[in-house]
């Protein structure tokens, strides 16, 4: 591959964003290639194939006996879902996502909301108004949900809220608006609404005025660099793909570091409170010895995936939000078993013939695949109080209901609370 590896451009996925063919005769950072396999605006997985489980009417759930006949309630929605969606198109390859705010709807955007009105009054109320920025808002369904509740119950915050989605998604943003107009406060809410159609990374507006940001469910799909480690010398190498005449993918790996992957390494040396895991030190040197000293054993270590987009939404916060508070969510944890090798490793996955398929790389054909990434919510805290400066808290998913949900709208007969049990694999970040 030598000759191509010198001869071919290195491309990003931004120089790609107006071709509508995938590029054949380059080469990609692996971030790049992730970014452009997602969200390339004619073959990205986001244009096409981005379909967020609805339930239809919200689950009664005082009437449900117990978890499991939740889960099978879920699984029959799902299927008829499925089966409206294949009346529509019945070729289309899809992937469906299921969010805690979609399944558990209003409760969960009750609960999100309770949390900001009470932040709101301790600490900006009456002086500043309550401003709320939701970036990649799905069907719409938090939004709706957060205004009714405080048009209901907090009409003084209510007339002073401001509510303002950036969705990357044209499709999604549309959606939003219709699911806004099917509340019974529709005519009042466009007063307060936004929909902004654009990626967080394209946003150039400084907003001087504090605000809420949420960030649910979004941060998984952020591009990730991928390192390997040389296992004697322990320093990284950055992994990159080559993208041959057939469009075949060739993964190879480069001793120089790109500036972002080198800028998150030094972020993550200095700000780490405690001792954090690579593929150089998740196992002792002995053993590390052992296994390269192995017959055909691979010259580099596993591949570690770094979140280098998620340090540059921070980058985005901090200059152009600089008096926000956080309020993001997503997976702790994704299990080995289904995800690429590696650590904090991506699930890479398809769904066919209603099933989802996962695979052993992330080098495949652009825009059929969902990417979606586990977050390290410790070494995220550190980065993100690294770059803003601000001081955070972190729970678990069910905590954080036990704090701001009314359990009992949730509470099956048996007082099994799904709400709480479900996305144990996932936590919430705070700015405090
Ligand atoms: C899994 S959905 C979550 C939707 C919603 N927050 C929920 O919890 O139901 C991810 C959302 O983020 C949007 N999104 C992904 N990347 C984005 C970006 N860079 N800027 C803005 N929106 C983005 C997607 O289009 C989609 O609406």
């Amino acid at each position: 591959m030598s000759k191509q590896l010198k001869e071919y451009p290195r491309v990003t996925a931004q120089d790609l964003r107006h071709r509508t063919q995938r590029p054949r005769r380059v080469k990609m950072l692996t971030r790049e290639f992730i970014d452009d396999s997602l969200y390339n605006p004619n073959y990205g997985y986001f244009t096409k194939h981005a379909t967020i489980f609805n339930a239809g009417q919200p689950f009664d759930f005082p009437r449900i006996k117990d978890g499991a006949e939740f889960n099978r309630l879920v699984d029959r929605s799902y299927i008829e879902f499925e089966d409206a969606l294949d009346e529509l198109d019945p070729d289309e390859t899809r992937q469906l996502w299921h969010t805690p705010t979609e399944l558990f709807r209003p409760y969960y955007g009750e609960a999100i909301a309770r949390y900001l009105v009470t932040n709101y009054k301790m600490t900006l109320f009456p002086y500043h108004d309550l401003i709320i920025y939701e970036m990649g808002a799905g069907n719409g369904t938090l939004m709706r949900n957060i205004l009714d509740y405080i048009y209901e119950h907090e009409p003084e915050v209510y007339s002073r809220t401001q509510f303002k989605i950036i969705e990357i998604s044209s499709p999604l943003a549309d959606l939003q608006l219709t699911s806004l107009g099917r509340s019974p406060y529709a005519v009042e809410h466009m007063d307060h609404v936004q929909i902004l159609h654009r990626s967080i990374f394209d946003w150039t507006e400084y907003i001087h005025s504090p605000c809420f940001f949420l960030a649910l469910e979004v941060i998984d799909n952020f591009a990730h660099d991928c390192l390997r480690y040389d296992p004697e010398t322990e320093t990284p190498l950055q992994g990159s793909v080559l993208i041959d005449a057939d469009g075949e993918f060739f993964e190879f790996y480069d001793r120089n570091i790109d500036p972002l992957a080198a800028r998150y390494l030094r972020v993550r040396e200095l700000a780490a409170r405690s001792q954090f895991n690579t593929p150089v030190n998740q196992y002792p040197k002995f053993m590390r010895r052992l296994r390269h000293a192995l017959p055909l054993a691979p010259n580099l270590t596993q591949p570690e995936y770094i979140p280098t987009r998620s340090l540059q939404f921070f980058d985005i916060l901090t200059t152009y939000f600089p008096a926000h508070r956080l309020v993001l969510s997503d997976f702790n944890y994704l299990p080995p078993s289904d995800t690429v090798p590696g650590l904090n490793a991506p699930v890479v996955q398809t769904r066919y013939q209603r099933r989802n398929v996962q695979v052993k790389t992330p080098f495949v054909h652009q825009g059929y695949f969902d990417i979606f990434f586990p977050t390290d919510f410790a070494m995220m805290e550190d980065v993100y109080r690294a770059v803003t400066g601000k001081l955070t808290r972190v729970t678990g998913h069910g905590a954080f209901l036990q704090s701001w949900a009314d359990l009992r709208s949730t509470e099956c007969w048996n007082g099994e609370n799904p709400m709480c049990s479900w996305y144990a694999n996932a936590s919430v970040m705070t700015t405090v």
